[in-house]
């Protein structure tokens, strides 16, 4: 990492990291800016950086939250030589990656919940949106790793009912956080670990990612893609990045496709 990176400094170079990056004040979402770029032939990697959005999304449809000068929220696209069914595990690697980046410049622990939510203190730090861009004939896939981190974020300024389960950096650190250290661990980081799938395969990743699961043994639902609600367990994530589902009847599934609801949270 390097410590002396301020925030203005690169959004005045224009690179993070190594990668040529496009500050922005305000955008829609750095995920479709992103994928818009590279549809219009501008090469990964790529990073969007925006203080605020106005439809900056989440999964299963859900919006986030920003906080301009305040919090983090970037899409850092790249063209990792992933095999594809690696391709889904990018939203795990970044997770890791995060987790990581915020240990090196904060000194702050974190945990994962599947897939793809940044835990502290029981409640969410941030969350990241993986989406994979049309593939262009003979290409690799491009991913947009979309990030969203409650950096000096106000959590008093967002939604009641998101409120409650909401905690920033600056309010588990006990200090305000400096931005442009952290959005260049972020994105080196986030850089090693996706090579790192690419090169040495999905055990080290799963691996360290286990380290991290918040959710394993809390009770859930998973609302299926077909409409079924299955109550049980969650017993951790399997070789190849799912979450497993103990059911009432004892029986481990793969929570495939839907969406997951904590009972207790
Ligand atoms: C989630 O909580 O489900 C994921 C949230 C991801 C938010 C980030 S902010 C930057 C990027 N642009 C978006 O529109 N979304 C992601």
């Amino acid at each position: 990492m390097n410590p002396d990176s301020t925030w203005d400094e690169m959004a005045a170079s224009g690179i993070v990291a190594g990668v040529r990056s496009i500050f922005l004040d305000r955008t829609g979402s750095t995920n479709d800016d992103a994928l818009a770029l590279f549809a219009g032939e501008e090469p990964a990697p790529l990073l969007v950086v925006a203080e605020a959005q106005s439809r900056g999304r989440g999964r299963m449809g859900r919006s986030w939250f920003s906080s301009p000068g305040l919090g983090l929220c970037f899409t850092l696209l790249l063209t990792p030589d992933l095999a594809p069914e690696q391709v889904s595990l990018t939203s795990l690697a970044a997770g890791v990656a995060c987790a990581g980046a915020i240990r090196q410049t904060c000194g702050i622990d974190i945990g994962l919940k599947w897939p793809n939510d940044l835990i502290a203190g029981d409640r969410k730090l941030g969350g990241i949106l993986c989406e994979t861009a049309p593939l262009k004939p003979g290409d690799a896939v491009t991913v947009a790793v979309g990030v969203g981190i409650n950096v000096n974020t106000d959590i008093l300024l967002m939604d009641p009912e998101i409120r409650g389960r909401a905690i920033s950096l600056a309010e588990l650190a006990g200090r305000k956080v400096e931005r442009g250290p952290l959005l260049y661990a972020l994105v080196e980081s986030i850089i090693s670990e996706v090579r790192e799938l690419a090169d040495t395969g999905t055990a080290p990743l799963i691996e360290k990612w286990r380290k991290r699961d918040w959710i394993k043994g809390r009770k859930l639902t998973w609302m299926t893609a077909d409409g079924r609600e299955i109550i049980g367990i969650a017993s951790g994530i399997s070789h190849d990045g799912f979450l497993m589902l103990r059911d009432r009847d004892g029986t481990t599934m793969p929570v495939i496709s839907g969406d997951i609801k904590l009972l207790d949270w």
